[in-house]
């Protein structure tokens, strides 16, 4: 019963198009297709996810690594102004009059992103999260959206997860379609995880992979403006912009708890061993390795 409630409502806001699902509000199959054709410069960046996996995080990131003004506060740009997601019509802009080096943002599957970024041309940065997190994160967000009108049970919610049910579709094959095609970009991986172990080393990896030199004082300045508690209260990287008929912010943060491992504080034994058995059939092959907790030594 819950399943039909939330699966008609889901249906309501959200289309398939190649294979993918996502929302009304924010794109059309006609923008789909036109990402595919963009145009992709040699000196440009783009972070790529799945949604709830340190997105606004890295666009903060890039944001500061990118820009002197963001990073002294003499420049005051939404981070989401300044890395724009290419699949959305929330940003009507003109892409091709942006100077280099560009940088955007995309959910998309690797199998729907601008050609020209398989001839290697451009810089992908990849960021996962674990799914269970990710998962957690995705149900709250969920329950903030003000066009779902629906009660989201969070039994039911794991089971639209798991099934790929959800906006941007399944995390398993966009995880796996990413990291088994990386060979064909110039791609590189970043987990939410060690970002939240070592965001200073994540950084670094970060700035040695677009190839900006920064000294040590910046380094510190990136890592402090791109902590969660200072990002929280930050208005042009904390997405409170959001209207309220997307989200309803009387029902939660975008920045909600910033932290790893908080699946544990919701799912029973059960629902994790299930989910393990899930993800040990859908990713067990890959060498990814993910932290399901920051105290834990083993990642699996
Ligand atoms: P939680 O809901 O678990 O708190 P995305 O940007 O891909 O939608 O991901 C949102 C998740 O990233 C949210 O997770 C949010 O709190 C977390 N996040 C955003 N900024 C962060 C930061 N500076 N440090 C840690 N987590 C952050």
């Amino acid at each position: 019963m819950d399943g039909e409630a939330l699966e008609e409502a889901l249906n309501s806001v959200m289309f398939k198009h190649k294979c993918m699902l996502f929302e009304n509000i924010l794109t059309s199959p006609e923008i789909i297709d036109a990402v595919e054709h963009m145009e992709i410069r040699d000196g440009d960046v783009i972070l790529v996810t799945y949604p709830k996996s340190g997105t606004v995080w890295t666009q903060q990131i890039l944001s500061l690594i990118f820009n002197e003004g963001h990073r002294n506060g003499t420049e005051e740009s939404k981070t989401v102004d300044i890395m724009p997601w290419i699949e959305l019509k929330i940003n009507s802009e003109d892409f091709t009059s942006r100077p280099s080096p560009r940088l955007f943002t995309s959910h998309l599957p690797y199998y729907l992103t601008p050609r020209d970024l398989k001839f290697r041309t451009g810089k992908i940065i990849y960021v996962c999260r674990n799914p269970k997190d990710a998962l957690v994160s995705f149900y709250h967000f969920y329950k903030m959206k003000s066009n779902i009108k629906c009660t989201i049970h969070w039994e039911t919610f794991i089971e639209f997860f798991v099934s790929g049910k959800v906006a941007c579709g399944s995390w398993f094959d966009h995880v796996r379609g990413w990291y088994t095609h990386k060979e064909d970009f110039n791609i590189l991986f970043v987990t939410y995880e060690e970002m939240k172990k070592d965001l200073r080393s994540a950084v670094k990896k970060i700035c040695t992979f677009v190839g900006v030199n920064l000294d040590e004082k910046e380094i510190d300045t990136v890592v402090e403006k791109a902590t969660f508690r200072n990002m929280k209260h930050d208005p042009l990287s904390n997405y409170t912009f959001v209207p309220k008929e997307h989200l309803d912010k009387s029902k939660g943060d975008f920045l909600r708890k910033g932290i790893v491992g908080d699946w544990k504080n919701i799912m029973t034994v059960a629902q994790s061993e299930k989910f393990d058995k899930v993800y040990k059939e859908k990713m067990g092959d890959l060498p990814i390795k993910f932290l399901w907790d920051l105290n834990e030594e083993n990642a699996s």
